[in-house]
């Protein structure tokens, strides 16, 4: 394997549209923050670049909704998304964000570099426009009726009923969400990579060079290769973004996907400039290795088009890996942030304080690495009761009591070594070869096996020798069980760094010792005999169910609501006009309002219609108290066969409209229209 003298290592960059969920801290956000972890404590010259993609229609339409600038939105959310991956202890050099100058300018630059040297297509197509609006219409901007499941709502890039890929030319009926209007087809140019041109050299590096890749990633690039490259646009019509800096393109941006992964390198560059560093070495030089911590939905943007683009320029290198994740579900449901289907990171903090490394050991441990994983809080409680509580915590304390109660916290010298401890010793050896080899390779779930099964040999070797016995039958031999004892613990601080850097901050201090560099990870001489180490806390607390049921109630809350919302009943069969024009409907005015004895549901109408005054009775009663809607304006059915009810008469019915949830609303005309009116 090449030895690199850097490492560069990024992380997808967030939409700041929405705060961060376990979803993207399980795929992205946590591997990325052991492997770097992992580097540094190795020694390793490493930066970690994060930061916020501020870019893109969805922040528009998000800002547009909320009556705000989609400055606002960014900045409200790239607040949230910063605070909250600091508090769980991702540590990157650098989050910053692509609506910063360093990043407009960067990003121009590029686009610039690229267009003066001709490495851009200019191609010339109809799209949709709105003349209203006087703007051209992103796909997310044009609704219309589905051609596949006749959905009317559907988007112009998907149809979120049926699921269906679309573009906006294969909507029926377009009309677009600015204004309404039917958008008409306009002339626009813009600038087109031509991927195809970079096909052969992006098989060959991928497919020949890059066999290692983890399979998910590997086998997503094949199929786009294999199906051919096409040239892909890379600016838009748009007004929020970096501009394309070529004269006479007003109104049109970098593609949100051009100018994102550029981002990488500004917020490199914004890094590198206040530590002192020389961002080139990161980027355009072969010592340094390149890896993206990506999702499975960003593989083609990271591993082809981004790629492209730095060939096309020329001066950089390509990545190394990128160690791509499959989804995270939640309770056996693919999270939504439209659903708030979600366990969103600030709310996980709130509610549980001081407790990231239970969540950064939960997402590890189910790390969706090869295919999707689910998260249910139920094994939250299981991970942090009967793992961390149980093992980890449960090991690393009793070593810290124990050496309290017999050697008054000092590490007892080591002294004659039995066949088992050796064959402990020996096993401790072999742990940095195991969780290195599975780092190396972006393991990450063997890798936290292999940390937690160090604990376990502590354990049970604790549990083999049984200190608290000997101390009264073979007191010898306990100096030289508890410093093994001590020993592992110590350990365990420099392997659980990458995983849970606050409990190994707490085991240090538990030990009163200072950060101890990996290469020392399987030593049993780590800390010295006679050292005075710190009064002993408990690491972890057991979770109660309280907590757990509490989480769980939020989130059936959040599907009860879901379904209230989304409930619609289906389209009912086609009838023709004639069927329709039979029904007589009439606007009408409630004169009289009185309950029916002896019933729940219904009020006893007085209705004039224009045609004439005539009793109706309404199943309304449990929704309208009968003194509030006299002089209601209404609409009537006046032609359907009188009925009796509860001895009443009833002649014509009031339509009312009712949502999922059972509640009744009248049905009235928006004018001061006579009664009588014909509704049709
Ligand atoms: O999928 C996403 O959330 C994108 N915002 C990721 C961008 S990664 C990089 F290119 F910046
Ligand atoms: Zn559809």
């Amino acid at each position: 394997m090449k030895e690199f003298k850097r490492y560069t290592v990024t992380s997808a960059l967030p939409y700041a549209n929405g705060p961060v969920h376990i979803g993207h801290l399980a795929g992205v956000y946590i591997p990325a923050d052991i492997y770097v972890r992992y580097l540094r404590l190795k020694g390793k010259d490493v930066v970690f670049i994060g930061g916020s993609d501020e870019h893109g229609v969805p922040i528009t339409i998000k800002a547009r909704n909320e009556g705000v600038s989609p400055q606002d939105v960014v900045d409200k959310y790239h607040g949230i998304i910063k605070k909250s991956f600091e508090e769980l202890g991702i540590s990157f050099d650098i989050y910053s964000r692509t609506s910063s100058k360093i990043h407009h300018k960067t990003a121009s630059d590029f686009f610039r570099k690229l267009y003066d040297e001709g490495k851009f297509i200019e191609k010339t197509s109809e799209q949709y426009y709105d003349a209203e609006a006087q703007q051209f219409l992103a796909d997310r901007y044009i609704k219309g009726t589905c051609p596949h499941c006749h959905n009317e709502d559907a988007y112009g890039d998907q149809c979120e009923k049926c699921g269906t890929s679309l573009s906006p030319m294969d909507l029926i009926n377009p009309r677009s969400t600015l204004s309404g209007s039917q958008p008409i087809l306009r002339e626009t140019k813009h600038w087109y990579l031509p991927l195809d041109q970079h096909e052969a050299a992006l098989k060959k590096w991928i497919l020949e060079d890059h066999k290692e890749w983890k399979p998910n990633v590997y086998g997503q690039c094949k199929s786009w290769l294999d199906a051919g490259l096409q040239p892909r646009a890379v600016s838009r019509d748009l007004d929020w973004g970096v501009p394309v800096p070529v004269e006479g393109a007003d109104g049109k941006v970098l593609y949100v996907w051009f100018d994102a992964p550029i981002g990488y390198i500004s917020n490199t560059i914004e890094w590198a400039e206040k530590a002192g560093k020389d961002w080139k070495k990161y980027w355009q030089d072969e010592e340094a290795k390149l890896v993206h911590f990506i999702g499975k939905d960003n593989i083609v943007f990271h591993c082809i088009i981004f790629p492209a683009m730095l060939r096309a320029h020329g001066q950089y290198i390509l990545p190394d890996n990128v160690p791509g994740n499959e989804f995270l579900n939640l309770e056996n449901d693919k999270i939504s942030t439209s659903r708030n289907w979600a366990v969103w990171l600030h709310e996980y903090l709130v509610d549980f304080p001081g407790k990231q490394d239970v969540l950064r050991y939960t997402l590890a441990v189910n790390m969706p690495e090869t295919k999707d994983n689910d998260f249910t809080w139920k094994d939250f409680q299981a991970r942090n009761n009967s793992e961390l509580v149980a093992i980890l915590g449960n090991f690393v304390n009793r070593t810290a009591v124990l050496t309290q109660k017999y050697f008054e916290g000092k590490v007892p010298a080591l002294g004659s070594i039995e066949p088992f401890d050796r064959e402990t010793l020996n096993d401790l050896a072999h742990y940095k070869d195991k969780v290195e080899k599975a780092l190396e390779t972006f393991h990450f779930r063997e890798a936290l096996k292999e940390a937690m099964n160090l604990a376990r040999l502590g354990n049970k070797y604790l549990a083999d020798t049984e200190p608290w016995k000997l101390i009264k039958t073979n007191p010898e031999r306990v100096p030289t069980i508890m410093n093994i004892c001590l020993q592992i613990t110590a350990n365990l601080s420099i392997v659980m760094e990458p995983f849970m850097p606050f409990t190994a901050e707490k085991i240090r201090h538990l030990l009163n010792i200072g950060a101890i560099n990996w290469n020392q990870l399987g030593s049993h001489q780590l800390i010295a005999a006679g050292h005075q180490v710190g009064e002993s806390f408990l690491l972890f607390d057991k979770i109660e169910d309280a907590e757990i049921d509490a989480q769980i109630h939020k989130l059936q809350e959040t599907k009860k609501n879901n379904q209230t919302q989304t409930k619609v009943n289906p389209a009912k069969e086609v009838i023709s006009y004639d069927d329709f024009s039979k029904m007589d409907i009439r606007t009408g005015t409630i004169l009289e309002a009185e309950r029916v004895p002896k019933t729940k549901k219904l009020l006893k109408l007085l209705i004039d219609t224009g045609i004439d005054k005539r009793t109706v009775v309404s199943g309304i009663a449990e929704h309208y108290e009968p003194e509030k809607i006299i002089g209601k304006k209404v609409s009537i059915l006046v032609n359907l066969a009188p009925r009796e009810i509860k001895g009443i008469e009833s002649h014509g019915m009031i339509l009312m409209a009712e949502n999922s949830q059972g509640e009744l609303g009248f049905i009235s005309c928006d004018k001061e229209f006579n009664n009588g009116s014909e509704i049709r």
